[in-house]
């Protein structure tokens, strides 16, 4: 697919994956709208990349959300693609007081949003000639790191929900497409004792393979290794589930 003079709505998009896919679409000349709740992030996105248009929306919230939507019809006039990429990631021990606000809270954000996001822009979608929905899952999905076990399990949802997604919409032009990044240097992992040691990919390296997959029109695009954690999980579920959970 061409992405010259596509709209694009990335959630999420003020700072980590979500900035970088912004700026490879602007270096594609699409139209780019990035939202997330912190308003400074989002200013100093814009400052940094006066192109790209920005707005600020908690993905929980449904008015918001429409409020998104008709931002995104002003500015762009429709949408193209629209890529689920907020998302937060906690690690945490049930047994030690977590609050259970905190983990519904993580439900909301990685599963509600997403879904909450695309139901309210599917008509728009439906009016595009080359609509695309990209949904952003993990290596988690596959299996489950048990001490981030909202996230694990709100991706899992999320690779689930994709399926569905894609077999209800297969008779229409929308094209849903899930995306799973590797271990990536963000804010995410900026206090995950989890990564320690490990090799993380860039951002920009990460969005650079994202396009040249959503390019190639893939309906998935697991970049290296989740592939092999997708076979492992299959094959060997025991053993994957042990090396995750020394
Ligand atoms: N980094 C990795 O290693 C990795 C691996 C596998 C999958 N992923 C997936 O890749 C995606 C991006 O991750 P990342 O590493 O770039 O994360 P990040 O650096 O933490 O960025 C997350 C973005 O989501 C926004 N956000 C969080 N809650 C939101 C809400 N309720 N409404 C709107 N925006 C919200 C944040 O802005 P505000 O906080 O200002 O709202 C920020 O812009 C996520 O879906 C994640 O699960 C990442």
């Amino acid at each position: 697919m061409n992405l010259k003079g596509k709209n694009v709505l990335i959630t999420g998009g003020s700072i980590g994956i979500g900035l970088e896919l912004a700026k490879m679409f602007l270096a594609d000349e699409a139209n780019v709208l990035v939202c997330a709740r912190n308003q400074s992030a989002l200013d100093k996105a814009k400052s940094e990349n006066p192109a790209l248009q920005i707005a600020q929306c908690d993905v929980t919230v449904r008015e918001q959300v429409e409020n998104l939507l008709q931002t995104t019809k002003e500015l762009f006039g429709g949408i193209d693609i629209l890529i689920n990429n907020a998302a937060v990631f906690r690690r945490f021990n049930i047994l030690e007081d977590y609050p259970l606000e905190k983990q519904l809270e993580e439900i909301d954000i990685n599963l509600k949003g997403p879904v909450q996001v695309t139901n309210i822009f599917l008509k728009e979608l439906l009016q595009s000639k080359e609509p695309v929905i990209v949904n952003l899952t993990s290596g988690l999905a596959y299996v489950p790191m048990t001490d981030a076990q909202i996230y694990s399990a709100t991706k899992a949802a999320i690779n689930s929900w994709t399926q569905s997604l894609r077999y209800q919409l297969r008779k229409t032009k929308v094209r849903v497409v899930l995306l799973s990044p590797p271990v990536v240097d963000t804010r995410m992992n900026a206090n995950n004792p989890g990564v320690e040691g490990m090799k993380l990919i860039s951002p920009k390296r990460f969005a650079e393979l994202s396009l040249r997959g959503l390019k190639k029109n893939k309906d998935e695009i697991l970049v290296s290794p989740i592939n092999s954690l997708k076979l492992i999980s299959r094959f060997a579920p025991r053993m994957a589930f042990k090396a995750l959970n020394k």
